[in-house]
Formats: C-alpha cells, sequence, structure tokens
C-alpha cells in the first residue's frame, strides 16, 4: 500500500538522526584523493602586483597552485552575466577573494602552504555598504521598474501622506553542511562530479565552460544536502570548479570543504536591502498610492541578483491591493561577497518594506494595526464593487484564500482578546512589556523566468518489478525526495519500499532548473507523474490481457493489478511486469513538464509569473524587557496553506523550521564587516542563528483547509512550502514594535523605528527612542 500523507516519514530520517546519512564529503574517497585550500586576499578591492608560488610549491606533499592562468577554458563561473572570475586575474574584488587555490596531499598541509604564497597587491578605495555604492554611482544594472497607474498623481491627491526607509540586514545561509565538493576524472576522461549543489545542471555547465569542455564531457551527481537554503543555488558553481580544475590539472581526484569561516568569508548571503517609501493613504488607512525604491546590496558580482531584486519587487504589495504603484529597484555593487538567492529569493526584503509601510499607516492613524492590514487585503470583486485582487504586474490573485484564513487565525488564537489582556499587563508591568501582532503573506509560486519552470524525471521498472526512480530535483533536507517517491507510489500503485531514489544526475535527467523557488516538488512531482503514467499505460494492455478483461477495468493499487470488473481477479504487480518484459514492451520512460499559462516580460514588468500563490498568517507575542531589549517569543500561531499535502510531517517541518529561520533572520543574526571589508560575524560565536533557545515556548500550527478545490493543477493538489513561512516571522517584528511601543506614552509615539535585525541593541535604542516621547 502506498503511505498516506499522515503517516509519512522522511525518507532518510532515520540516517537523519543518527548520523548515517552520508553527505558528500563523508563519501569514501577513491585512492590518492587530493585537499585544496584558498590564498585569500587581505583587501575588499585591490589590484593585483604578483603572485609568488614558488616556496609553496617546493613544499613535499604540494601538487599545484591554481591561479587564473591555470584555467583551460573561460575564467568565469557567472550564471546570468559573466563578470565572475574563477580567480581574479588582475583585481580583487572582495576581502577574503580566493585569488589562488593550493593543491596537497591534505587539507592540513594545503593550508599550510597557502600561508606561504606570497600575494603582492596595491589596495583599491572599497566601497563597503549600499550607501556608500549610491554616493558612487556603483550599480551592477540600470534600474528596474514595475508599476500600475500614475501613482505621482495619486500620491498628489491622497489625504494623507508619509514617507521613510528601512535598512534591512543580509543573512548567512548556515547550512549545517558547508560547500563540498569532489572530482574525479575517469579512464574514459568524463569529469565526474559530487557536489552538495542545489542545480547539478549548472554546476555542469560551469565547470564544462571553466575546463572547455562540451557538456557531455561532465557529470554532476547531488546525493544529499546538509542543508542549501538557496545558497547551493549558485555558489556551490565555483567550488566544484575548482576541484574539477584541480583534478584536470592533477590527474588526481579532488576534494573541497570549505570550514565554517571561510565558508561565511568567501559565499554570498541573503541581500542587505535598503527600501524607501512613500506613501499616499486616507483617514481609514486605505492605501491609494505607493512608491518604493529598492536598493539591494549585490556584492561584487551579479549572480542572481536581478532576478533576487525583481521578486522583492513584485512582492512588496504582500497582500494588499495598491491602486497607483511604483516599484523601482537597483543592484548596488560593493566590494563584498557577491550576494544570492535566500529563502524567498527577495520577497522578504521586499515584504518587509510593505509590512513597514502597513505599520506606520496604522500607527500614523491610531489604528489596530491588523484591521487596517485586513482592509488593505486583495478581494476578488464583490456584487458591484471595484475588483481589488489584482496585482501591479498584471496578475490576478488567483484562489485567494487569504481573508478566509485571516478571520480563522484571528479567532483561533484568540488574538482580540489576547491583544485586551496585553494592554492590561502592560499598563502593570512599567519595565517587562507584551506585545502581539497579526501579519499575512502572499507569496508567487514558480520561477519568475519562465524557462525555468520545466522539470524531467527518468522511471525504470526492472523485470523483477523493481523500480528505479530519477528526476532533476535535489535533496536538501525539505523532503523532495519523500515527495517524490509519494507520488510514484500513488501512480504506479506499489509501496515506496519497491522504489528505490538515485542521486540526483546529471546523465539521468539532463537541462534541469535548480531546485528553488519553492517549486521542485510542483515541477519534478508532475515529471515523474508523467513518467509513471506512461509505464502504466503500456502496462495496463498487457494487465488486461492476463485478466481477461479490458484495459479501461484494470486497476493498479496495493502493489497488485486488479480487474474492476467484478470477476475478483487480480495479479501481483511483478506478474505483470514479467509478461510485459517477456512481450518486449519497453519498461523504461522518461517524464516531462512545464507549467502552463506563464508569461513575463522583465522589460516591462508585466506577466503573469506566478502558477499560483501560498498562503499564510501568523500570530506572534513577545515580551520584552526594558532594562536590556532582550525578548522572548511568548506564543506563535501559524496558519497556514499547503492544500492536500503529500506528506505532513515534512510540510509541518518546513513551515516551523522556515518560521524558525526568519525569525533568525528579523531577531538575532547579523553580519558586521570591518573598516577594511572583512567580514568579522564569521563564527557561530559571533553569528547567532536561532536555537532550540529562540523556539517559541508555546508553538501552534495548523494546516489551512480550503474550501474550495484550487483552480490549477497541482501535483496532487498539493502546495509548495519551501520558502513561504519564512515570511510568517514578520509578525514576530511587529510584535516587537507592539511591546516597544508600550514603553513610550500611547497618544504621542507616531511612529516606532526599529531596526532589522531587531537585536537586543535595536530593540534598547527604539525603546529609549519612544521613552524619550520624539520620533528618530
Ligand atoms: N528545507 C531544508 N530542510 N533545507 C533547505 O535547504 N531550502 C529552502 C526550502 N526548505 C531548504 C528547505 C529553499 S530556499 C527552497 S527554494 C526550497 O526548500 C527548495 O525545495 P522545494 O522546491 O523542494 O521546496
Ligand atoms: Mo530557494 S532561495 O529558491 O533556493
Amino acid at each position: 500500500m502506498s503511505a498516506s500523507p499522515a503517516s509519512l516519514r522522511h525518507e532518510s530520517a532515520v540516517g537523519h538522526v543518527t548520523g548515517r546519512a552520508i553527505y558528500t564529503d563523508e563519501q569514501r574517497p577513491p585512492s590518492g584523493m587530493l585537499s585544496v585550500y584558498p590564498v585569500q586576499a587581505p583587501h575588499a578591492h585591490a589590484r593585483i602586483l604578483a603572485i609568488d608560488t614558488t616556496v609553496a610549491l617546493a613544499m613535499p606533499g604540494v601538487h599545484a597552485v591554481l591561479t587564473a592562468s591555470d584555467v583551460p577554458g573561460e575564467n568565469d563561473t557567472g550564471p546570468i552575466f559573466h563578470d565572475e572570475p574563477l580567480m581574479p586575474s588582475d583585481t580583487v574584488m572582495f576581502h577574503g577573494q580566493a585569488v589562488a587555490w593550493v593543491v596537497a596531499d591534505d587539507e592540513a598541509l594545503a593550508r599550510a602552504a597557502a600561508q606561504r604564497v606570497s600575494v603582492t597587491c596595491e589596495a583599491l578605495p572599497a566601497l563597503l555598504s549600499i550607501e556608500q555604492a549610491m554616493a558612487a554611482q556603483a550599480f551592477h544594472l540600470p534600474p528596474a521598474r514595475v508599476a500600475r497607474g500614475d501613482a505621482g498623481a495619486a500620491m498628489a491627491r491622497a489625504p494623507l501622506r508619509l514617507s521613510g526607509q528601512l535598512q534591512i540586514g543580509g543573512q548567512d545561509h548556515f547550512y549545517l553542511e558547508t560547500q563540498a565538493s569532489w572530482v574525479e576524472i575517469d579512464s574514459e576522461g568524463t569529469v565526474q562530479i559530487v557536489s552538495s549543489t542545489q542545480h547539478p545542471t549548472e554546476t555542469q555547465i560551469i565547470v564544462a565552460r571553466v575546463l572547455g569542455l562540451p557538456a557531455h564531457r561532465v557529470v554532476c551527481r547531488s546525493l544529499r544536502m546538509g542543508g542549501g537554503f538557496g545558497g547551493k543555488e549558485t555558489q556551490a558553481n565555483p567550488y566544484a570548479a575548482i576541484a574539477a580544475l584541480a583534478a584536470y590539472r592533477t590527474g588526481r581526484p579532488v576534494r573541497i570543504k570549505l570550514s565554517r569561516g571561510l565558508d561565511m568569508q568567501m559565499t554570498g548571503k541573503r541581500h542587505p536591502f535598503l527600501g524607501r517609501y512613500e506613501v499616499g493613504f486616507d483617514e481609514r488607512g486605505h492605501l491609494l498610492a505607493l512608491k518604493v525604491e529598492l536598493i539591494a546590496d549585490g556584492g561584487w558580482s551579479c549572480d542572481l541578483s536581478p532576478p533576487v531584486l525583481m521578486r522583492a519587487m513584485v512582492h512588496v504589495d504582500n497582500a494588499y491591493f495598491v491602486p497607483d504603484i511604483e516599484i523601482t529597484g537597483l543592484i548596488a555593487r560593493t566590494h563584498l561577497a557577491s550576494n544570492t538567492a535566500f529563502r524567498g529569493f527577495g520577497g522578504p526584503q521586499g515584504m518587509l518594506v510593505g509590512e513597514e509601510v502597513l505599520e506606520r499607516v496604522a500607527r500614523h492613524l491610531g489604528l489596530p494595526a491588523h484591521e487596517v492590514r485586513e482592509r488593505n487585503f486583495y478581494r476578488p470583486a464583490a456584487d458591484g464593487q471595484f475588483d481589488r485582487n489584482q496585482t501591479h504586474y498584471g496578475q490576478p490573485v488567483v484562489d485567494n484564500h487569504l481573508p478566509a484564513l485571516w478571520t480563522q487565525l484571528l479567532r483561533d488564537s484568540a488574538f482580540l482578546a489576547r491583544r485586551e489582556a496585553i494592554e492590561a499587563f502592560n499598563a502593570g508591568s512599567p519595565q517587562r512589556k507584551r506585545g502581539i501582532a497579526i501579519t499575512p503573506v502572499k507569496f508567487g509560486i514558480s520561477f519568475n523566468k519562465t524557462e525555468y519552470n520545466q522539470a524531467g524525471a527518468l522511471v525504470h521498472i526492472y523485470s523483477d518489478g523493481s523500480v528505479q526512480l530519477n528526476h532533476g530535483g535535489t535533496e536538501m533536507g525539505q523532503g523532495l525526495h519523500t515527495k517524490m517517491l509519494a507520488v510514484a507510489s500513488r501512480v504506479l500503485g506499489v509501496a515506496m519500499a519497491r522504489i528505490r531514489i538515485m542521486p540526483t544526475s546529471t546523465d539521468k535527467v539532463p537541462n534541469t532548473s535548480a531546485t528553488a523557488a519553492s517549486s521542485g516538488t510542483d515541477l519534478n512531482g508532475q515529471a515523474v507523474k508523467a513518467a509513471c503514467e506512461t509505464l502504466i499505460a503500456r502496462l495496463r494492455p498487457v494487465a488486461a490481457e492476463l485478466l481477461g478483461t479490458t484495459p479501461e477495468q484494470v486497476r493498479f493499487a496495493d502493489d497488485a493489478v486488479f480487474a474492476d470488473d467484478g470477476n475478483g481477479k487480480r495479479l501481483r504487480f511483478e506478474a505483470v511486469v514479467a509478461a510485459a518484459y517477456s512481450a518486449r514492451i519497453s519498461l523504461s520512460s522518461t517524464g516531462f513538464y512545464r507549467t502552463p499559462g506563464l508569461s513575463w516580460n522583465p522589460q516591462t514588468g508585466q506577466g503573469h509569473p506566478f502558477y499560483y500563490f501560498a498562503f499564510g498568517a501568523a500570530v506572534s507575542e513577545v515580551e520584552v524587557c526594558g532594562y536590556t531589549g532582550v525578548h522572548t517569543l511568548r506564543r506563535v500561531d501559524l496558519l497556514h496553506d499547503v492544500g492536500d499535502s503529500l506528506a505532513i510531517a515534512i510540510d509541518r517541518g518546513q513551515i516551523e523550521g522556515g518560521f524558525v529561520q526568519g525569525l533568525g533572520w528579523l531577531t538575532c543574526e547579523e553580519l558586521r564587516w570591518n573598516e577594511a571589508g572583512r567580514l568579522l560575524t564569521d563564527a557561530p560565536s559571533t553569528y547567532k542563528i536561532p536555537t532550540v533557545c529562540e523556539v517559541p515556548e508555546d508553538f501552534r500550527l495548523t494546516l489551512f483547509q480550503r474550501s474550495e478545490p484550487p483552480t490549477t493543477q497541482v501535483i496532487f493538489g498539493s502546495k509548495a512550502v519551501g520558502e513561504p513561512p519564512f515570511m510568517l516571522a514578520m509578525s514576530v517584528r511587529e510584535a516587537l514594535r507592539e511591546a516597544v511601543a508600550a514603553f513610550g506614552d500611547a497618544g504621542e509615539i507616531s511612529e516606532v523605528p526599529l531596526g532589522a535585525p531587531a537585536t537586543p541593541e535595536a530593540i534598547l535604542t527604539a525603546i529609549e527612542r519612544v521613552r524619550g516621547g520624539v520620533g528618530p
């Protein structure tokens, strides 16, 4: 029997908790494997005058010191633009950048030798923040724009206006497994890569580019990752390329595994953003006009910054309709590591600016924030009403469950009663204040770039009736493999134990997209389903003949094949497979899927980029200490829409984990650099990620039950869950702001500026401001 969504556990659950699940760098090394270590630049921006490798090369056990001139193909790993040299040939672009890599018998030796490579540089002026880049007008691309109506005219007409800005911090991925890869060039000259990559196809293509080989000479496999979170969507590529280049130059297998410190210094993070806004509204808090300028810190190269910025620009609206709106965006070019994808892909930064605007409007008017939020929701047209269900990029909000979900969460969390109780508590507590807030999430599902919305699968049934499943997605802990097993098991009507899932490999399923944008299940699930349906269609006539019935009457379930014509006959699945084999029928099939109905024009910022939207809402309650700015998260209620879950435990884990990662970004994870551009917070001792101590004391999660079936064909009715819950954590920030406000005199406070992240320091600063009774 195929397992039910309620009983399904992660396919590697036992391996994860016993430590037996093997990750890239733990695979049995081929004998003679070498290790590499970087020679890092001590400047954020500098001209390289000379690299002297003679001392290092003379050390016994050192096999090579790789520099830009060793690259046989193109010295570039840029995923969109070719602006990212694997190693710099003349200019250092960020502090800690690898200008050379030592290849040696083991890592300790490579590291020791790296210290003996002397690099002579001439320091150049460096841009180390968005503000500095703006002052220097240093941007990666011309501004992007998404707009509807005439925001300027509507702003001028609006009865009330506010403007402001919000600085938003970045975030390190802090995947438990750092960047890792190993490469062996096999006896036939095929470059065999094993990489902790979310995007094996791109890793393959970029290694081929660097080595100057056709893609068919390079195979990339990914077994499982110890977390990716977007940080291995492109950033795995250069490290696989270094290992491949080292293997190419030495003829030996080569492994690479970054230490935590190196990983934090060299890889890109969530983009810090600066959001500047002007909003026009009426006395009841209806948004009438909105102008937002978003500036993302792209770092030294473009990487994925353009699509990250675009996702931010099409998520500023979050759940709110604004009739006249103009969003512009720029990517600052700084001398810092190149920022990249991170859960939400710019969406969180855009939405945070949107929520900032909503909160400011509500506080300015002295209205409850939850009412102002709800008042502005996207809503399908009711009788005789204006349709408020169209986004600023021209897509209607299909299957908009949010108003219903919101009402349910307000009720189930006893929001209003608790809000009153908190007011009473605060009145009697001068030094500890509580706050409660509810915030919504609407998140577009699909890659903005239409061509990425495709996937493939390859399914083999062997003559003994066992099944091997390959698909183009990668497993990073999010449970994609488990869900793919569930899909195949349902379509083939066999137990999951009969199906073996293989490591993702570019020679099994080619031309794949990154496992990203939360669409791994949607895309690969449909491809797996298609492959399995093809196989069933081939087996059906074989079974019909054996069962003495018509093909239409044949049913595959419970590891058996039934005749549904009342004659009670059944066959074992393997008997039908054996008969098909004897009849010389192919038992192997590919499957392919492309998401229907998508369009997107990046020039006009208009189209139908998302297949559907994910929805959720969260209520958070905090208590803040007025002496220290330290807070506790007293209770959290999440209500999230995953549709018909394929695996309930996995989806719940994604929601809880996403929320906790989001609150890390918004409350405790803070990146700091020194004046030279060196990242100071490059270890868990200085960079605080949330632990079990930050998990709410009372943590409640309910999966939303929709009342109507979806209008889109999603895989078995399930909805994407990987990223959307991250943004539920915005409720924590708003609850903190409520608590901070309670330290001041309610009548006088028109604004509660709160840093992002809201660290104890930022909270204390905010408390001091409201206690002073003045604005910032
Ligand atoms: N969950 C775990 N455990 N580990 C991860 O690395 N990455 C997140 C999310 N959930 C991640 C995770 C991100 S950024 C994305 S885009 C999705 O998973 C990708 O997988 P999916 O498309 O299969 O949901
Ligand atoms: Mo997720 S940021 O799309 O890998």
